[in-house]
This record gives C-alpha cells, sequence and structure tokens, in this order.
C-alpha cells in the first residue's frame, strides 16, 4: 500500500462546466439493442407502454440519461426515415447489410424513439443519412420533427398522430464517412457536410446543434480538414456555422481487430492491456483540442466523443452480428478512465456517447433473450456514481507524490486516475484504482474551502472478471466505504485493489 499519494485539488479554482451531455448513450439498430432491448412489442408480456420496456426506461432514468444518439451507427446510413413511420404493419421492409444480414421491419421509427426520449427524459440525438441518402430527405426529416405549421412534412407528421413537433436539439451529418458512411475522403466528406447542414433549419424554436461525422481515433488530418473548411473571413468569430460540433470515435479492445479480447476470460495481461489502451483517450482527445484551437481559440466548436466504450470478441453462441458482450469490473474502469478524461476537458468536449445502450458492446443494460430478465452492468454503476458530475465545474486534479505506475508494453500506465468536480455547495471526487493487486491510499489534498461532511462510495468485486448475470445480478454493485479519514490536508481514502470510489464532500 502506498502511503504518500496525493490528489491536490483547489475547491474554489472551478473550470469549465462538464456537460451532462458527456454522459450520453447510443442505440443503433444492431443486434438487440433496438428490438428485445428497448422495444418489445405491446403484445409483450414484459411490461411496456407503446412496446417500450418500462424497466429499461425506469434503469435509465435513474442515472439521468441525457441524451440517445439513434438510428446508428453505420445503420443510419443505410436508413431511410420515411420507411420507418405511419401504421406499422404497412412500412417497407429493409435489409439491416452491416449488422447480421436480418430483415429490419421498420416497426420501431421516429415517433417510437421520440416517444422513447420523452418517456427517458432525454435529448434526442438523431444522427442523418449522407452515405445513401439525399439533402431532401433529411432536409424534410428535420422538417417533420421539429416544424409546427401546416407546412407538408409538418401536416404528413399529424396524420401520423402526431400534432406537436418535438424539440431535436442534436443532429448528426452522416456517420463515419470514411468507412461504413461511404468511404470517403476527409476533402469530399467536408463539402458534403457543409451542403448538408445549409438544409438541417431551425424551424420555429428549435435549434438544432450539428455534429459533423468526425474521425476515427487518430485521424488528426480528419479534424483538421474539417475545422479549416469552417473558416469564413466574413463570419463573425471567423467561422461558419455550418456545424457546431466535430466528433471522434475511439473503442477499446486488448487485442487486434480480428481478435478483440474475450469480455469474462481475460489474464491480469490483458487487464492492463485494455486500461492503458482505455487511457490512450487522453492522447486522443487533447491532440483532437490542439487541432480545433488552432482554427477555433475561442473554443466554440465542440468535440463530441459519439461512440467510445470496449469492443469485445462476441459472446459464443450469439450472432456474431449482433456484438452481444458481457461486461465485468474491467469495463467499468475503463469508464471510469475515460471520464476523467471528459471532465478534465470540458472545454472543448460538449458530448460523447458510450456504445451502446444496451445488450450491445459496453452496455448499461443486458436482458436475457428468453426470460426477458434485467441485469444492470458494472459501467451502469458508474454513470450512476457520477450523477453528480453532470454540469458541475470541473476542478483540475494534481496526482503528486508516490503516484503507483506500471510498465504496460513499453508504456508507463499511472495505477491512480481521478476528477473531481464542484456544484450547489458540494464537491464529487472520483478515483479509479487500476491496480489489479494491489490497495492504495490516497491524501485528499483540499485547498481552497472547508469540508463540512464526507462520505463514499466503492465498486469492486472479487475477481478481475467480476460481473452481474440474471443469477447473480448484484456480483458488481456500489456499496457505501467506510476506509475514509479525516487527515491534516483534507482527508484520506483507501482505494482497495481493482476499485472505483467516489467521495462526496459537503462544503462549508
Ligand atoms: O457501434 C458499432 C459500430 O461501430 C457503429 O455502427 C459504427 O459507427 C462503428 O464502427
Amino acid at each position: 500500500m502506498t502511503t504518500d499519494l496525493r490528489a491536490v485539488i483547489n475547491l474554489d479554482l472551478p473550470g469549465a462546466t462538464i456537460s451532462r451531455h458527456i454522459y450520453g448513450h447510443f442505440a443503433e439498430h444492431l443486434g438487440r439493442c433496438i428490438y428485445g432491448g428497448f422495444f418489445v412489442g405491446e403484445d409483450s408480456p414484459i411490461p411496456n407502454e407503446g412496446g417500450i420496456r418500462l424497466d429499461v426506461v425506469d434503469a435509465l432514468r435513474a442515472i439521468r440519461i441525457p441524451n440517445l444518439r439513434w438510428p446508428g451507427g453505420c445503420f443510419a446510413d443505410d436508413y431511410h426515415w420515411k420507411d420507418g413511420i405511419g401504421p406499422r404493419d404497412q412500412r417497407p421492409r429493409m435489409v439491416n447489410s452491416h449488422w447480421g444480414d436480418v430483415v429490419e421491419d421498420n416497426s420501431f421509427g421516429t415517433h417510437e424513439f421520440l416517444h422513447l426520449c420523452e418517456l427517458l427524459n432525454a435529448d434526442p440525438y438523431v444522427n442523418g443519412n449522407v452515405g445513401s441518402g439525399t439533402v431532401r430527405e433529411m432536409s424534410e426529416w428535420v422538417e417533420y420533427l421539429t416544424r409546427g405549421d401546416d407546412s407538408p412534412m409538418a401536416a404528413l407528421r399529424r396524420r401520423n398522430g402526431r400534432d406537436e413537433p418535438w424539440k431535436v436539439p442534436f443532429f448528426g451529418i452522416g456517420n463515419e464517412p470514411w468507412g461504413c458512411g461511404g468511404n470517403m475522403t476527409a476533402d469530399h466528406y467536408k463539402d458534403l457536410a457543409r451542403q448538408y447542414s445549409t438544409y438541417i433549419r431551425d424551424h420555429g424554436g428549435n435549434t438544432v446543434y450539428k455534429i459533423a461525422a468526425g474521425a476515427n481515433s487518430d485521424d488528426y488530418s480528419w479534424t483538421e480538414t474539417l475545422m479549416a473548411s469552417l473558416a469564413c473571413n466574413d463570419c463573425s468569430g471567423g467561422l461558419s456555422k455550418s456545424f457546431q460540433a466535430v466528433s471522434m470515435h475511439y473503442y477499446t479492445m486488448s487485442g487486434a481487430w480480428d481478435d478483440k479480447g474475450d469480455a469474462t476470460r481475460f489474464t491480469e495481461d490483458e487487464w492492463y492491456t485494455t486500461l492503458r489502451r482505455a487511457r490512450h483517450i487522453e492522447e486522443l482527445v487533447r491532440r483532437h483540442s490542439a487541432v480545433m484551437d488552432v482554427h477555433d481559440p475561442q473554443r466554440t466548436v465542440g468535440l463530441v466523443v459519439d461512440e467510445w466504450g470496449t469492443w469485445w470478441n462476441v459472446e459464443e453462441g450469439t450472432n456474431p452480428g449482433f456484438l452481444y458482450q458481457q461486461n465485468t469490473l474491467r469495463d467499468a474502469l475503463v469508464a471510469s478512465t475515460h471520464f476523467d478524461v471528459f471532465h478534465a476537458f470540458a472545454h472543448r468536449v460538449t458530448m460523447a456517447n458510450i456504445a451502446q445502450t444496451v445488450n450491445v458492446l459496453q452496455a448499461m443494460i443486458l436482458t436475457d433473450p428468453d426470460s426477458g430478465a434485467l441485469v444492470l452492468t458494472p459501467t451502469y454503476h458508474v454513470f450512476e456514481m457520477n450523477t453528480g458530475h453532470h454540469d458541475a465545474a470541473s476542478l483540475e486534479v494534481a496526482l503528486a507524490g508516490d503516484v503507483p505506475t506500471r510498465d504496460v508494453d513499453g508504456t508507463v500506465l499511472p495505477l491512480v486516475s481521478a476528477s473531481a468536480s464542484t456544484k450547489d455547495g458540494n464537491a464529487l471526487v472520483s478515483l479509479s484504482n487500476l491496480d489489479a493487486a494491489q490497495a492504495h491510499t490516497v491524501v485528499l489534498d483540499l485547498r481552497g474551502g472547508q469540508v463540512a461532511g464526507f462520505s463514499a462510495r466503492v465498486l469492486t468485486g472479487g475477481a478481475l472478471q467480476a460481473h452481474n448475470t440474471p443469477d447473480r445480478p448484484t456480483a458488481v454493485v456500489p456499496v457505501s466505504h467506510d476506509g475514509i479519514r479525516t487527515h491534516a490536508r483534507g482527508l484520506e481514502v483507501d482505494l482497495p485493489a481493482h476499485s472505483y470510489v467516489t467521495v462526496s464532500l459537503e462544503l462549508a
């Protein structure tokens, strides 16, 4: 156990606001995310409203889901929204060629998605089709969604049973155009982004935050091309308003694309490789932000990490195209360390969406295809433990003293990761102990404020591979943590091996 590890926090120096939207989610027509996950149909014995599972809704409301991205992903650039409106039994079918080559019956479409968002109390983030769609199609979708008068699309919406327009604050201009979204060059896409965005209009009181489809992981030149395309001599601030954000995608795995590693059967070495790769998000966000700073020193354009999380080999016996995987304590720490980075870059990262909410990749919720039983994953619990960071002011955390590290594949990995925020006279400190075997003690060196009260919670498990199942749904859940005491510099907190700890402070 280390004794001289300090986390120095200046409680009186609040930084940028951590947008609650970095706790955003993503739901694609992929495997059992929509069908069986969110949507079971009105005739299901599972309690539902309009076919939407209410237990899933309740669980996501409990973590204050701020937004939901839909319908993809790769699916978005194959999706033609008019196929998903009107009477369900008359909707045309299509092939979901990216994900399992299954037939999609379009029974979950625009109205069902917006109803889901209303039940969740989450902002819709609709991702438009650039790869195989048209400018007109995208323009009409926005009109259908958000226009209140008797325009042709508003009238069509009314004929389909919805009088009032919806608020749709976020709209994506295609997805991964460098790959499944059209195999384009950055140069080609940047022109399309400007063209499409021209016709994504603000109707009535709805203002759309337009997100240009950004880079794959470390493709900084993609970000450079998009940011340079915003240059405009006649525009206020010197930037055109074609889009308000650029995205980027980054997935964590312990192996390579053709053998990503197993979700639950992994070695200690794979644990560390995974967490080192998760930590790589810091370099990615820092370097994409640096590219953006050159063109946008006022930081008016957001960086939206709208796909992130772990991607393992699919669970044995499941459809390889459905991307179903289990979720362990390791996934939880991948999530907590990503959030430390997003908090630190709150001045640039305006939104992030973990992939994907139910039954796909690093899910919050797993549902049993036979019994329908619902399981909350360790990753879900990190989201729940972090709700205090939503819309709070970021506080810088400097780790000092004897910071434990490990050499992982030639890179030094700090084994403790931390972040903090303050809001409404309180502060929340997040502490991840990535050490597979050793506990550590950290002194919270709290400056610029007085602590009137404190409490802590811990998420850990008996093994690195600990996870929740229908038979053992609470194998990994947060519990109250008594390993916390006052210290001359503030507080002293014990971090059990492989654990996530949050400390709530009431400030005097
Ligand atoms: O999240 C799964 C897929 O990963 C998405 O559809 C795509 O955008 C990305 O490659």
